[in-house]
Order: structure tokens, then sequence, then C-alpha cells
């Protein structure tokens, strides 16, 4: 009786095993990225990723909320419909974006300070982006405040005069 005992105690241990097993591979197959990552090759310079995408991308920002003063009055500056907030989301998407291609393709000049000042150029985009999404006016003013302050820090470090 008591072979048996244990025969059944094995026989189900190696059973919940293999259970495991299945869920694990399962999980694995679920996390796995749908394409093979392919090795790219960096096309843009830092001066074109600033002119072709930071620069333009920035400026929507900074110039999606505001007040002029004309020749009737103040005039305020906003998003209005969906499609305008959506366009002011992409380009603090593209921003963000543009400071992750600081970051790869042997772009990034050292793992300190430049490492540092992208990331922290993604973060005020993404502070945008969430602006956008929320349609708050007052978060896009932050934001733009924000990335300012992030162009500034880097071009005083590394840009060449
Ligand atoms: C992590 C560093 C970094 C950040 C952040 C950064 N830049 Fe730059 N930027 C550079 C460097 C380096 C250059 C010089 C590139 C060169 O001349 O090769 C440059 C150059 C430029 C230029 C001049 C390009 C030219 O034709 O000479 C513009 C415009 C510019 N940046 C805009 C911005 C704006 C706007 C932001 C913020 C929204 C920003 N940059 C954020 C590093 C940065």
């Amino acid at each position: 009786m008591r072979t048996v005992h244990w025969l059944f105690v094995v026989s189900v241990g190696l059973f919940i095993s293999g259970i495991a097993f299945v869920v694990a591979g399962g999980r694995a197959a679920r996390l796995a990225p749908r394409a093979e990552v392919t090795a790219i090759t960096p096309v843009a310079s830092i001066k074109q990723i600033m002119n072709g995408i930071t620069e333009p991308a920035s400026a929507v920002i900074y110039g999606a909320v505001g007040t002029t003063v004309t020749a009737k009055g103040m005039e305020e500056t906003a998003p209005r419909t969906d499609k305008e907030w959506a366009a002011v989301g992409n380009s603090a998407a593209a921003l963000a974006e543009s400071g992750n291609l600081l970051l790869v393709g042997g772009r990034a000049v050292d793992n300190g300070d430049w490492t540092m000042m992208a990331r922290e150029l993604v973060g005020a985009s993404k502070l945008a982006l969430e602006a956008a999404r929320g349609k708050s006016t007052d978060g896009i003013l932050s934001a733009g405040g924000a990335i300012n302050e992030t162009c500034d820090k880097c071009h005083e470090k590394y840009k060449r005069q």
C-alpha cells in the first residue's frame, strides 16, 4: 500500500510540473516579440533629427496654447476639436521619439549627461502627450516650459556653435 501511495504522489507531482511547463511555455510565447528585431541602420545625423523632428514638433507644442495681443484685443489660442488635440499629441509623441533617437544608433555621446538629458526630453514630451490626451491647456503650457528647459540644458553642454 505504501509503495502505491508514493507512486501516486510522484505521478501527481510530475503531472503538476507538466502543467506548469505548459503554462510557462504559453506565457513565454505570448511575451515574445511579434516580429524579429532586425538590425537597423541609422540614417539621420543629430542635426537632421533636430531640424527635421525635434524643432518642428516642439514648435507645434509651443504654439498650441497662448494669448496673442492683436488690434482687436486679446486672442486666446488653444486646440478646440478632437482632431486639433490629436495633432498636438502626435507632435508630442514625435518629440519624445526624437529624444529616443538621440540614444540609439551610436548617437549617444556618453552614458552620463547626454543620456540623462535625452531622457529628460522624452519625459517632458510625455507630459505634453498626457496633457493633449486630457485636453489640458495648463498641462500643455507647463509641459512646454519643461521641454524648453531640456533643449537649453543640452545645447549649453553639447551643441557646437
Ligand atoms: C540630448 C541633447 C539635446 C537635446 C535634449 C536637444 N538638442 Fe538640439 N542639438 C543638440 C546637438 C548636439 C546639436 C548640434 C548638432 C550639430 O550641429 O551637429 C543640436 C542642434 C539643434 C539645432 C540646430 C541645428 C542646426 O542646423 O544647426 C536646433 C534647431 C535644435 N537643436 C533644436 C532643439 C530643440 C527645439 C530641442 C528641444 C525641444 C532640442 N534641440 C533638444 C542636442 C540636443
